[in-house]
């Protein structure tokens, strides 16, 4: 039975969504929670950290209205499910046109499956569009990723209104769980300082700040370049330990909301 539907959210690119989406749903099905996962970046970096089959059927095809079960799409990989993106040589502006109206599309593929998990992991393109807009219609709950600099800031309010758009019009029920601060640099003076503005930020939104912050590590990306996760190839790094902490922390609140 599903727990939550979790997109990981930010329009600024590089920000660490996709290695959180990826810590987040690895570290939940190392605990044994059954988790999928969703790549809606054309990037398709998750799937690429996941290491998928890169020769198959796409997200891109489900929404797109191909005759095509899900569960066609779906790959297994050692515990995790995912739904991948395919890197494709064209998607015409045509098909965009047609995916425009359809925001409605991830909810109704995920109707029939959602119930055979207890996660699904939403990762999104540094940028808002049409799947952005799916995902945040499928979903119960938002998380932001975020550096501790001043764009980050504005783009954390840009967010918020776009989830509160998405909650008036299409999805009640959907809500930012919290901000999750990545690639931290405790030493800095900058970090501290807009720690305390991000912690103001996420009150006038009306959110918090997770306690957890994600330390900045070169483990990040060995890890990714070896293709393996981060609690495989690193169990004892900082940022393993953050890591774990945060997928803590976020099992609680989500534990809290079911009962509420
Ligand atoms: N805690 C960290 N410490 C060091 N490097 C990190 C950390 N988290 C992420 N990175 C690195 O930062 C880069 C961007 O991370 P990631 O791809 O997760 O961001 P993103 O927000 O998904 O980017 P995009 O917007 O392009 O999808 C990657 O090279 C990744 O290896
Ligand atoms: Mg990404």
């Amino acid at each position: 039975m599903i727990k939550s539907i979790t997109v990981i959210i930010n329009q600024k690119g590089g920000v660490g969504k996709t290695t959180t989406a990826c810590a987040l749903g690895i570290g939940l099905s190392r605990i044994g929670y059954k988790v999928l996962f969703i790549d809606l970046d054309a990037q398709c970096n998750l799937s690429y950290n996941l290491n998928a089959n890169l020769d198959s059927f796409s997200i891109f095809d489900l929404l797109n209205n191909k005759p095509l079960k899900v569960e066609k799409v779906i790959q297994h990989i050692n515990n995790i499910d995912l739904i991948p993106n395919i890197p494709k040589m064209s998607v015409s502006n045509n098909n965009l046109v047609k995916l425009a109206r359809k925001k409605y599309k991830l909810k109704n593929i995920l109707k029939d499956i959602k119930d055979n998990y207890d996660y699904i992991i939403i990762d999104t393109p540094p940028s808002f569009n049409i799947f952005t807009i799916n995902a945040l219609v499928a979903a119960d709950s938002v998380i932001i990723v975020a550096l501790s600099d001043i764009f980050s800031i504005r783009g954390i309010y840009q967010v918020n209104d776009i989830v509160n758009g998405i909650q008036q019009r299409n999805n009640k029920t959907l809500k930012i769980l919290g901000i999750l601060l990545t690639k931290y640099n405790v030493h800095t003076i900058l970090n501290r300082e807009m720690t305390k503005l991000l912690y103001k930020t996420a009150k006038n939104i009306n959110t918090k700040l997770y306690n957890t912050k994600i330390r900045e590590s070169i483990h990040i990306k060995e890890s990714q370049l070896f293709k393996q996760n981060i609690y495989n190839y690193m169990p004892n790094s900082n940022v393993t330990t953050d890591y774990k902490n945060f997928t803590k922390e976020y099992i609680k609140d989500i534990n809290k909301k079911i009962i509420n």
